[in-house]
């Protein structure tokens, strides 16, 4: 592949920016929210401020990568309901698109603008063919609600030249000391190669199994207390009881990985096991668990939300090498300075 540059669009605080970055390409992040830009100048990372809906392929014509995590809906595949219905009309779009329609004035009169943002990265991916500069390699990342519209986008991209493969990947089996389970789809144009989902080197998490069991050809998962480094061990007991039931409260231990960090993550306890009460996580820890480098400089309003709503870096850097076809060293050097070399691949 020739030199590799990304735009990247709903490029939040720069969870892939991050991990592009350390990977040694060039980004560029497409932004409006003043929180994230802010965040994303203190770490020198290229930003675009503006709506995503007011650019093109056009303006960022030595890009050859599309990157892209837009704002979404939940979409639910089973029963009836409003996840059904907007999934119905982000696949009724994406094949008028895929047919050449522009439908951009039709999406701005839909009540919920998600729908449109979903489909950004399609607009951009076919405008670019359109204009004779196909992005080489294309990724997407949401919440796992939003496989079956990577599903139906992988469907128009694969019949417009690209190989794609897609999969919710769990992070914690990328050496992410936190269980998040996120859909990606990867892209590639035939001509550069097939696509690949990375390949998990560490081994999923299940409550209750000790590390060290499991399938021997895969590293122990990683626990936050191997990152966010307490004097005393401790406990975090999310904010939240399953089913509104404050008894079913998720608890892990400093011994496992953290559940989902999301833009709440304040709200959760921190715990002496002897049931002391301790600081909450700061969002230098909180970002730690998502894997941004130690004193990252978070920056503006609402940076628990800006945390919550990132890929974890390392995650990242796995997704972009598998995407990329980078070498084992550069991936691992990467993932070595974004921990701190607390994370091996
Ligand atoms: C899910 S977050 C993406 C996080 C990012 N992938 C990362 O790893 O840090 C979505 C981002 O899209 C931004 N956003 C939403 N609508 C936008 C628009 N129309 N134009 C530009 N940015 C937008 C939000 O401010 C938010 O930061």
């Amino acid at each position: 592949m020739p030199d590799i540059e990304i735009v990247d669009l709903f490029a939040g605080p720069g969870g892939l920016d991050v991990a592009a970055k350390h990977l040694g390409l060039t980004a560029t992040g497409i932004e409006w929210d003043d929180g994230a830009k802010a965040t994303r100048k203190a770490a020198e990372l290229g930003t675009e401020p503006g709506d995503v809906r007011n650019f093109g392929p056009e303006k960022f014509d030595d890009a050859n990568v599309l990157a892209g995590g837009p704002p979404c809906q939940t979409y639910t595949v089973a029963g009836t309901g409003s996840g059904r219905r907007a999934l119905e009309d982000v696949l009724g779009f994406a094949e008028r698109m895929a047919k050449g329609e522009d439908v951009r004035s039709d999406l701005t009169r839909l009540d919920d603008v998600r729908t449109g943002l979903v489909l950004e990265p399609l607009r951009w991916a076919l405008a670019a063919i359109e204009q004779g500069r196909a992005y080489d390699a294309i990724i997407l990342e949401q919440v796992p609600a939003v496989l079956p519209v990577w599903v139906a986008m992988g469907k128009i991209l694969e019949s417009v030249g690209y190989s794609v493969d897609h999969g919710v990947l769990r992070a914690e089996q990328f050496g992410v000391p936190q269980t998040r389970r996120r859909a990606i789809l990867i892209a590639r144009r035939r001509e550069v190669g097939a696509a690949k989902m990375p390949k998990p080197t560490h081994r999923p998490f299940r409550k209750g199994v000790p590390r060290e069991a499991g399938d021997p050809s895969l590293k122990p998962w990683v626990p936050m207390r191997e990152v966010v480094k307490r004097p005393q061990a401790y406990e975090v007991v999310s904010n939240y009881g399953t089913g509104g039931d404050p008894k079913a409260r998720g608890r892990r231990t400093c011994f496992e990985p953290s559940a989902t960090v999301t833009g709440k993550i304040s709200r959760n306890r921190v715990v002496a096991l002897d049931g002391r009460e301790l600081d909450r996580f700061s969002h230098g820890e909180a970002g730690q668990l998502q894997t941004f480098p130690e004193g990252h400089p978070w920056r503006g309003r609402d940076v628990a939300q800006q945390i919550g709503n990132a890929i974890p870096p390392v995650l990242a850097a796995h997704v972009l090498a598998a995407a990329l076809d980078l070498e084992h060293e550069v991936l691992a050097k990467a993932v070595d300075e974004l921990s701190g070399g607390r994370i091996t691949v």
